[in-house]
């Protein structure tokens, strides 16, 4: 399967011409995850759980089918550990409130790696404010990794949670998940894992991974905005409270008491958005049908002529580690003297879109000691043309800013 026949499965591409490299931030949608949402409304709308005629009975069908469809994309062993959410963020507030502010103690700590999004920093921050627990941070290397070392020294006999992203938004690097969660096993803390940025590129396997937690969002992997998967052990999700509370999630409510409905609807409050369900399970199909293999292949290709074109370019500076095999998907630079708002302002105006700014990580930022990135991210539908047009870009924003930068 070649990129420019998947291209054409992207309607956007037909009435923009732009070169997309900002599916780090969200990707684009396939025909088929469009035609899906459009299906659903046209022939099944109605509100899941709720009616008890046929309209919501097959509601019902299509977003339940669609839970078992995600349990076995990740392998999760039952479907109801599968919670939707609207987003990773929400998911790991979720965690961070339903889990953490009850499992923490002030001997404890959350130990998370330099280089997660603020939504798997933030929360943390919170609950251990609130239970008067430490939260302590793994630094990369010199090489934007997390070394055995760093790991082995950070989480300890008191660490109780770890939060980790598989892959950094802002670095490109692929941690070692499996081996962070057999250590910190060892040592009696749950892992909680961010797959936002490593499931639009790679399989991922709860079980093989022996994830406590994983979340991830539906948006950067061809699926609908405001669709979100939360999945747990089952065991940590039956002993946790709801996060949200209302319709659907309960048993009985009595005046001064209620008993909560089993899992997964004790997390889902509320009517839902059932059409980023339909769109996530279209874009599951999609992913499906050209095979992680194919995708890993298209973008090795693009990714790797992008690191060979941009190398060329003795006025841009990349951040991203030189161990091939633990990166993915994501290319920060700059032009050293120039801010990076103003670099990706010049590359707009010459159709490129890349993402600049603090990629909401700016611990990791402050630590790299950078004002900011520009960032390139790929997807199955960029190649070499979009590299091309980047390239040629960044040297006509050079010329235009040479004169300016103290050398
Ligand atoms: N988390 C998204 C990004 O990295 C928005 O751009």
């Amino acid at each position: 399967m070649n990129v420019d026949k998947i291209k054409k499965d992207f309607p956007i591409f037909e009435k923009i011409d732009i070169a997309y490299l900002d599916s780090g931030a969200t990707s684009q949608r396939p025909q088929c995850v469009i035609d899906a949402i459009d299906n659903f409304y046209k022939t099944k709308n109605a509100n899941p759980h709720r009616g008890a005629y046929e309209l919501s009975i097959e509601a019902t069908d299509v977003y339940e089918n669609t839970r078992k469809k995600i349990a076995k994309f990740i392998n999760a062993e039952k479907s109801e550990q599968i919670i939707f959410t609207k987003n990773a963020s929400e998911a790991l507030n979720l965690i961070a409130y339903s889990y953490g502010l009850e499992n923490l103690g002030e001997d404890d700590s959350v130990i998370i790696s330099i280089m997660e999004h603020h939504s798997n920093l933030v929360p943390w921050q919170f609950v251990t404010k609130k239970t008067g627990s430490k939260l302590e941070y793994m630094y990369i290397n010199d090489e934007y990794e997390l070394s055995e070392e760093e790991i082995k020294a950070k989480i300890t006999d008191n660490t109780k949670i770890v939060g980790i992203t598989h892959v950094s938004n802002v670095l490109g690097t692929i941690n070692n998940v499996k081996e962070i969660i057999k250590y910190a096993h060892k040592k009696g803390a749950i892992v909680v894992v961010d797959a936002s940025q490593s499931i639009p590129h790679m399989k991922v396997d709860v079980q093989d991974l022996d994830a406590d937690f994983l979340v991830f969002s539906g948006h950067k992997m061809l699926g609908p905005l405001g669709i979100g998967v939360l999945y747990g052990k089952k065991r940590l999700l039956n002993d946790m409270n709801p996060f949200l509370m209302g319709g659907d999630m309960i048993e009985y409510v009595y005046e001064d008491k209620t008993t909560f409905a089993p899992l997964p609807n004790k997390f889902e409050a509320g009517t839902q958005n059932v059409e980023g369900v339909v769109g996530l399970g279209a874009a599951i199909d999609y992913i499906e049908s050209i095979g992680y293999d194919t995708i890993a292949k298209i973008e090795e290709e693009v990714v790797g002529y992008a690191k060979q074109e941009l190398a060329k370019l003795d006025f841009v500076e990349t951040y991203y580690t030189p161990n091939e095999d633990n990166h993915c998907g994501v290319i920060s630079f700059n032009i050293k003297g120039v801010h990076p708002h103003d670099l990706a302002t010049i590359l707009d105006s010459q159709g490129i879109a890349v993402r600049a700014g603090d990629h909401c990580a700016q611990p990791l930022i402050r630590f790299l000691k950078l004002p900011a990135t520009c960032r390139a991210s790929f997807y199955i539908y960029n190649n070499k043309e979009d590299v091309d047009r980047l390239v040629e870009a960044l040297k006509k924003a050079y010329s235009m800013f040479e004169k300016f930068i103290k050398k």
